[in-house]
């Protein structure tokens, strides 16, 4: 953990132009939530772009993140949102209240902790037909996985170079991603299909064209789970 600290609060300072292969898939998020929540939570809420979308929807957003330098940029871009409360966290040690969030949003951040405790500690936290939307990058498997990333690493270019006018980030952007990147883990997508199944029956786990999956679970009114 105190790595991925380190990376976090390494890359929060770096000039990114403000564009990444997770910002492209946020209407698609926004689509599969709630249009109005009381309450929200964000795990591994980075420099807080979605957080600002759900306060745009949301009475109150929780916003969590590892990294005190994330949580600083975050607050800084979010001065105008006051309904957004950003708190630097752990959120595996975390306490989150149990049946307390209309929606709970994940991007990129899963693959960092251990995948089946905490999506049991994300289910006691979402309230009774509350949604969650966990959006993360999958690790490719087979010759299909293969030739889509063929085609994605073009268009991935492609939508740099239409929102930020240049073909790739910044050296030491590049730098520090390619250093955080060598110890991360992610999951396959059948391996995810099975952990969500067995955790989150009836979840919807879908595969993404920019190496990412997303799963999507509405929580039943009454969960009769032997693990809650
Ligand atoms: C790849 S970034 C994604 C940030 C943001 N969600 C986005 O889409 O731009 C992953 C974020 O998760 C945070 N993170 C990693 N492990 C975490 C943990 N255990 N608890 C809270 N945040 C964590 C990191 O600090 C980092 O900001």
């Amino acid at each position: 953990m105190q790595s991925v600290k380190a990376d976090f609060d390494r890359i929060a300072l770096l000039e990114d132009e403000g564009s990444n292969s997770n910002d492209f898939y946020h209407s698609f998020l926004l689509g599969e939530l709630p249009p109005r929540c009381d309450s929200a939570l964000e795990i591994g809420c980075g420099t807080g772009a979605f957080s600002r979308l759900l306060a745009e929807r949301s009475k109150r957003v929780v916003a969590l993140d590892l990294s005190p330098n994330m949580v600083g940029v975050a607050r800084e871009r979010s001065k105008q949102f006051r309904n957004i409360d950003f708190q630097v966290a752990d959120a595996m040690t975390a306490e989150l209240p149990s049946d307390e969030f209309d929606c709970i949003v994940s991007i990129a951040t899963l693959h960092h902790m251990p995948t089946e405790p905490m999506l049991f500690k994300i289910k006691r936290a979402l309230k009774a037909n509350g949604t969650l939307a966990i959006f993360d990058l999958f690790e490719g498997e087979g010759f299909r996985d293969l030739a889509a990333s063929a085609l994605a690493l073009p268009t991935a270019v492609l939508i740099r170079l239409v929102r930020c006018g240049r073909l790739r980030p910044p050296r030491q952007v590049r730098e520090a991603w390619a250093e955080h990147g060598r110890n991360d883990k992610y999951l396959t997508v059948s391996e995810a299909r099975r952990i969500y199944e067995e955790i989150l029956p009836g979840a919807k786990v879908r595969k993404h064209l920019l190496w990412r999956y997303s799963a999507i679970w509405h929580k039943p009114e009454a969960t009769k789970d032997r693990f809650l």
